[in-house]
Formats: structure tokens, C-alpha cells, sequence
């Protein structure tokens, strides 16, 4: 068969042109023929592997671009890239490498196309479209990836333990790409991963998150953890989700596996958001639950201020990994601060007042957070499922009547300090706050509506008990 078909972008026409004239061989290899095979659209990424030199390779072709791009160069790894219309070129000259064991930096020898092949991570990704002019459009697959395509598997053209130790982070794409793709991870190379487990110490933290994120937003993202669990991976990378592990039972009373429970949440939340700071807030929602469990012999298992600690953690874990400790860390705090907070409120006759706090408290994240707490119903009860969904049906439409009448979603107060100073003839003091806040607890408590003239009226009413008129 000829893939002929996989080659209609033009930059395609370019390389072969370029090579040819350089005497290079050169192939369409990795992702862009693994995706066009399954399917899976056209990816902006394109990898060119060159027999012979693929900065040469990267030179020539963007000398013959129209707008000559500019070409960068990655000397140490042999690699150049450039960009033309919305696409990413990377040309790689085709080697037979070695790593050295203790970090990724590659020891680089001229190759193959064969061996380039070989020494990449899956069989489904050492696919290579030929570019040359005497079998252009030519599949080669020297490792059966095709079929492992058809077979949805993972497998490693080498031995997978040399694979995985050549580069742990394929420790990392193997379970990605199982979840992505929603394969199966070869017997095999499971136990390798387990038996390499350790050596995802020397993968950067970045690299690590980058494959996290990827496994969150696929479809099914307890797939994913379920693997790193399995594999034994998950202790180095999300130590505090292991903690969550298990069952304990005393006195015939247990709680649940708060592990499997949050892989159920996190796969109902995948079904509703395609938010990844969403979907990191349902994996990380019960974290605090490990810390604060205890047991009382009259009211069974507790978990007492479980949000409040899980929210802390939320920080050391964004820091440890290093992931941005900015307004995406805030958001996912945010939301383990009040996970339990819409349940509370559902479980007993749900008043205006308790919903005005909640959409005060929660501002602009109240849907998301309804979101997350509808999530989080795992039970298989279904008279219990059916009873909670409808609780928080209630809980949203209060909120949306709250809203429309009182506006408390990113409140403003009706009265401002200045108008408090000025009225009383007072200089910035203790009592201002007291005021303002009085003003909006009354407003919370539906004392009054969420209207200047009433707020105005408060606001003399509680000057004089103050004794400022
Ligand atoms: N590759 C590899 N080992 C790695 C990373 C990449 O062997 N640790 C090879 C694979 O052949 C891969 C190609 O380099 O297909 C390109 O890598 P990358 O762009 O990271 O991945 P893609 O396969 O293109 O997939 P995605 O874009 O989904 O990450």
C-alpha cells in the first residue's frame, strides 16, 4: 500500500525536493503517521528523520520555503526545527544512540533508518513514510507497528527494559499514550516499567506534569493513575493520591477507598468539563482526607477539616512538581476549600441565606463548583444517586433565582468607605470595617436586599449604636 495520501501538505513536496538534491534519504516519522493512520486528524507537528545530517537537511528545505524561515538548531541533540504556516518541522539526522544511564543526554552515533527506528519508544511510533523520490510514499514498519495499531498496543521495539532505561520518560508516554489512545500497555513492558520505576527520578518535574496534563484531559483519566498505580510509579510522582489507598474497617464500621473513589470523580468530572484545571481539582479534591482520618467509636470515621488541610497541600504538591504557583493553583485550592461545602448545603432545607454565602464565597467558580460536587456522587445506590443529583438540581436553581435578585456573585459593597467617612465625619478607622461588614452580613442573611437606599438606612442604623451620631 501506498500513503501517498498521507502526504498532501506541501512542506512535504520541500523536504523531498531538498534531500534529493542533497543525496539524503529522508522519511515522515513519529506522531504525524501514527495520528494520519489512526485517524486521529492532521498534527501540526511534523518529525523528518534524514539519513545523514538533519541540520543540513532543516537548512536546505528553509532555503527553498517561501519567506526562507528561520531555522533553529539544537547542536548538542543533532536536531533543527523551523515553522511554516502553523506547522513545526523537526528534522533529526537518523542515529543509533546510546544514553548516557544517569541523565537523557543521548551519545550520538550516524545511523540507519532501521536504527533510528529501533531505538525510539513504541512500535506505533517508529512508523516512517518515505519522502525519497524511487518509493515515495512507502510505509516502513520494520517492527510491526501497524499491527500493534490494529491490536491497540503498547510495545517497545527493543527490549522494553532497554527502551525504558534508554529514557525513563517513556515510562510516563507508555501510560499516556494507553490513556490517549485508550490502549492496551504489553504485559511486558508493564513489569519493565515497574521493574524501572525508580528511574523517573531523573526525569525533570516539567516533563513529568507535561504527561500528567496529557492524561487528564483525555477521556478517560482513571485509565491513566489505575496504571501508575499499578505500575508503581505513583509514589514518586503523586505520593499523596497512594495515601489514599485502602480500606480500613473497625469496630464493622469502614470507610471507602478514597483512591478508586477519586478516579471515579475525576472520570465523571471528564465527562461534563474539558477544564484541566477542573479535572486537577476533582483528582486532588480528597487529598486531605489521608492526614485528617481518625476514628470515634460513636460516630465511625472522620475526616475533620479535611478541605481546609487538602488545600495546603494543594500548594506544597503545585510546588514540589513545580507547577505554576499562580491563579490556576488559587482556582484548584479554591475549589478543595469548599468541595464539601454545596453537599452541606444540599443535605439539610436548603435557605437563601446559605446559598448567598456559597455565591459569595464562591464568586465566578460557583458553577464549576457544582460542577465538581455532582462529580463527586459515586454511590451505586441509585435511589441515594438519584436523590443527591436532585438535591443539587435544587442547590443550582436557588442559586440562579438568588442571583438574579440579589447579585452577590463578586460583591461590591452598596456603600462605600468613603460615603461611611464622610457621613459620620470620621478619618479611615476601626469602625468603617465594622460597618461595611455588618452591611454585608445583612445583605448575606437577606436582612435587607442588595440595594443602596436600604444599605444607606443599615448603615445610620449601626453608626448610631456605635455611637457615631
Ligand atoms: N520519541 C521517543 N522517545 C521519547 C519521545 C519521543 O522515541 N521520549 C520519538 C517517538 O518516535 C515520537 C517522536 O519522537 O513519535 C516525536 O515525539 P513527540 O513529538 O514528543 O510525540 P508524538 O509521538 O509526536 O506525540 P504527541 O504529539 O501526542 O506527544
Amino acid at each position: 500500500m501506498n500513503y501517498k495520501n498521507a502526504l498532501k501538505s506541501p512542506v512535504f513536496k520541500w523536504v523531498a525536493e531538498a534531500s534529493s538534491e542533497l543525496g539524503t534519504d529522508s522519511y515522515v516519522i513519529g506522531g504525524f503517521v501514527r495520528d494520519y493512520l489512526l485517524k486521529r486528524g492532521t498534527p501540526k507537528d511534523i518529525d523528518i528523520v534524514a539519513v545523514g545530517s538533519g541540520i543540513e537537511l532543516a537548512k536546505k528545505v528553509a532555503s527553498k520555503l517561501p519567506g526562507n524561515p528561520q531555522v533553529s538548531i539544537f547542536k548538542n541533540f543533532g536536531t533543527a526545527m523551523l515553522k511554516h504556516e502553523g506547522i513545526e518541522l523537526e528534522f533529526v539526522g537518523a542515529r543509533k544512540e546510546s544514553y548516557d544511564r544517569n541523565s537523557r543526554k543521548p551519545i550520538v552515533e550516524d545511523g540507519t533508518l532501521e536504527d533510528d527506528q529501533k531505538r525510539r519508544d513504541f512500535t506505533i511510533n517508529a512508523l516512517a513514510i518515505s519522502l525519497n523520490k524511487n518509493n515515495y510514499g512507502e510505509l516502513l514498519d520494520p517492527f510491526g507497528g501497524v499491527a500493534d495499531l490494529e491490536k491497540k498496543t503498547i510495545r517497545t521495539p527493543l527490549e522494553p527494559g532497554v527502551t525504558y532505561s534508554d529514557d525513563p520518560l517513556r515510562m510516563m508516554r507508555a501510560i499516556r499514550f494507553a490513556t490517549q489512545l485508550n490502549f492496551e500497555i504489553e504485559l511486558k513492558s508493564l513489569q519493565a516499567i515497574t521493574e524501572h520505576k525508580e528511574r523517573i527520578k531523573i526525569i525533570s518535574k516539567e516533563r513529568i506534569v507535561d504527561e500528567l496534563h496529557k492524561i487528564l484531559a483525555s477521556e478517560k483519566p482513571s485509565q491513566g493513575f489505575a496504571l501508575l498505580q499499578k505500575t508503581e510509579l505513583l509514589p514518586f510522582i503523586l505520593p499523596e493520591l497512594v495515601a489514599l489507598q485502602g480500606i480500613e474497617e473497625k469496630e464493622g464500621q469502614r470507610h471507602k477507598d478514597n483512591f478508586w473513589h477519586t478516579l471515579e470523580v475525576v472520570d465523571n468530572i471528564a465527562e461534563t468539563t474539558d477544564d484541566l484545571w477542573l479535572r486537577w481539582a476533582a483528582l486532588l479534591h480528597d487529598i486531605g482526607k489521608a492526614p485528617t482520618k481518625s476514628f470515634h467509636k460513636k460516630i465511625g470515621w472522620t475526616f475533620h477539616a479535611h478541605e481546609f488541610i487538602g488545600s495546603k497541600m494543594v500548594y506544597k504538591l503545585f510546588k514540589r512538581l513545580r507547577m505554576p504557583l499562580n491563579d490556576k493553583m488559587k482556582y484548584v485550592q479554591k475549589m478543595v476549600l469548599m468541595s464539601s461545602r454545596p453537599q452541606i448545603l444540599s443535605e439539610e432545607f436548603v435557605t437563601d441565606s446559605a446559598v448567598r454565602r456559597l455565591v459569595h464565597d464562591a464568586g465566578d467558580h460557583v458553577d464549576d463548583l457544582m460542577t465538581l460536587c455532582e462529580a463527586d456522587i459515586t454511590t451505586k445506590n441509585s435511589q441515594k444517586q438519584k436523590k443527591y443529583k436532585n438535591n443539587f438540581k435544587l442547590v443550582r436553581q436557588k442559586i440562579e433565582e438568588v442571583e438574579e435578585r440579589d447579585h452577590i456573585r463578586n460583591f461590591q459593597p452598596p456603600v462605600s468607605g468613603e460615603e461611611i467617612m464622610e457621613t459620620f465625619g470620621i478619618k479611615p478607622s476601626r469602625e468603617i470595617g465594622i460597618i461595611k461588614e455588618a452591611i454585608k452580613e445583612a445583605i448575606l442573611e437577606g436582612e435587607i436586599p442588595n440595594e443602596y437606599e436600604p444599605a444607606r438606612k443599615f448603615m445610620l442604623k449601626k453608626g448610631e449604636e456605635l455611637g457615631l451620631l
